[in-house]
């Protein structure tokens, strides 16, 4: 059994209490599906800016009634220290999602970005501190790498921020670290890298590549490439991401106040997830067959190629991916075919 199954049976047979901040979100939404169906009592906080009620029905029509009755909502802004307190009262850990995302979104508008992403933070790190919770667990990002040639991405070298969302992910990290000196508050950041899966949004300006591309192709709409298609990520799917969160949550205390890369450890270049993608839909959608990618200029902020190096996680946290980039594309081409189609 891996370290994973292994917490995760001792968690149904003892319980804990959880708070989810960006419970509405995609990831957040997945992490509150997996607490529930192993019967854990879940605390959420959102306050809708991204997220949505729709992706906490669907999580409701996934468990049980008694299930469902674990979990209770609370509608609000991580900008308000008290809601932050109010929120964190009773918590023994807290999965910090809640942010804005997306670096075009903090490039046009910083001020929002830093007040969501950085004040916000603060406001929990003190909430969860003065509630004595045993961890929190935050969303940080491979953004962080900024401008660092090498790669594979190892935790300890990063370069230079290249845009103010990145700026924001790398001020929580430093906060943490901060706050574990002064106060001896345990914590762990995980530098997520291209999540993706179900109840990923693909709608809005500031959507992520792989659900704006599908949600495009099963309506019909041109497919966009920044560049050449030849920048690649390292696509990791939600489960993978959910998995990261419940060890961070539980690792030994030699484990805290670090930070890790949740990611697979590959590298797929954009043209590659295009044609992963095109085929995928191509038998329920024939008229893909054809389908050629328009090419645009590149983004601003963005990096050229990103692949995690994930030993760290593997051996301080236990990480194990269920999921190859393949298997996880199924999964989510498959949710986005039975809820985009109609
Ligand atoms: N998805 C990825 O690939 C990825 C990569 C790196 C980092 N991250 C980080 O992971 C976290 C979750 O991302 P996601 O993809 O689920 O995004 P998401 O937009 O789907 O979820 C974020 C959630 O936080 C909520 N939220 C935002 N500001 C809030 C505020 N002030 N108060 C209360 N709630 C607020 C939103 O309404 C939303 O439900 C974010 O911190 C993001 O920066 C995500």
């Amino acid at each position: 059994m891996n370290r994973y199954a292994e917490i995760l049976s001792q968690l149904q047979k003892k319980p804990e209490r959880w708070l989810i901040t960006g419970v509405a979100g995609f990831i957040g939404s997945n992490l509150l599906e997996l607490l529930l169906k192993n019967n854990q009592s879940v605390i959420g906080l959102d306050n809708f800016s991204s997220g949505h009620q729709h992706n906490l029905d669907q999580v409701q029509s996934t468990v049980t009634r008694e299930q469902w009755h674990n979990f209770k909502f609370i509608e609000g802004d991580i900008r308000d220290l008290k809601t932050c307190q109010d929120a964190c009262q009773s918590a023994t850990y807290v999965l910090h999602q809640a942010a804005l995302g997306s670096v075009p979104r903090s490039i046009a508008d910083p001020i929002n970005t830093h007040e969501n992403n950085i004040s916000g933070f603060l406001n929990i790190l003190v909430a969860a501190r003065d509630a004595s919770v045993k961890r929190l667990v935050y969303a940080a990002s491979s953004s962080t790498y900024g401008d660092h040639p090498d790669l594979p991405k190892v935790e300890d070298k990063i370069g230079s921020p290249l845009s103010p969302y990145a700026v924001t992910k790398l001020v929580n990290e430093l906060y943490a670290q901060v706050f574990a000196n002064n106060y001896g508050f345990k914590s762990i950041g995980l530098r997520y890298f291209n999540v993706f899966g179900q109840r990923q949004d693909p709608n809005g300006a500031y959507a992520a590549v792989i659900p704006k591309w599908v949600a495009a192709m099963i309506t019909g709409s041109p497919v966009v490439i920044n560049g050449d298609g030849e920048n690649s990520r390292d696509f990791c799917y939600i489960d993978n991401a959910v998995q990261a969160n419940i060890l961070a949550a539980t690792a030994p205390e030699v484990a805290a106040n670090q930070v890790y890369n949740v990611a697979l450890g590959e590298r797929t270049s954009l043209n590659q997830l295009f044609e992963l993608i095109r085929a995928g839909l191509e038998r329920q959608y024939p008229h893909l067959i054809n389908l050629k990618a328009n090419h645009q200029d590149f983004r601003a902020g963005d990096i050229k190629h990103s692949q995690a190096d994930i030993s760290k996680a593997k051996n301080l946290l236990g990480y194990d991916p269920s999921h190859r980039i393949n298997e996880g594309l199924d999964k989510a081409l498959q949710w986005y075919v039975n809820n985009l189609s109609n």
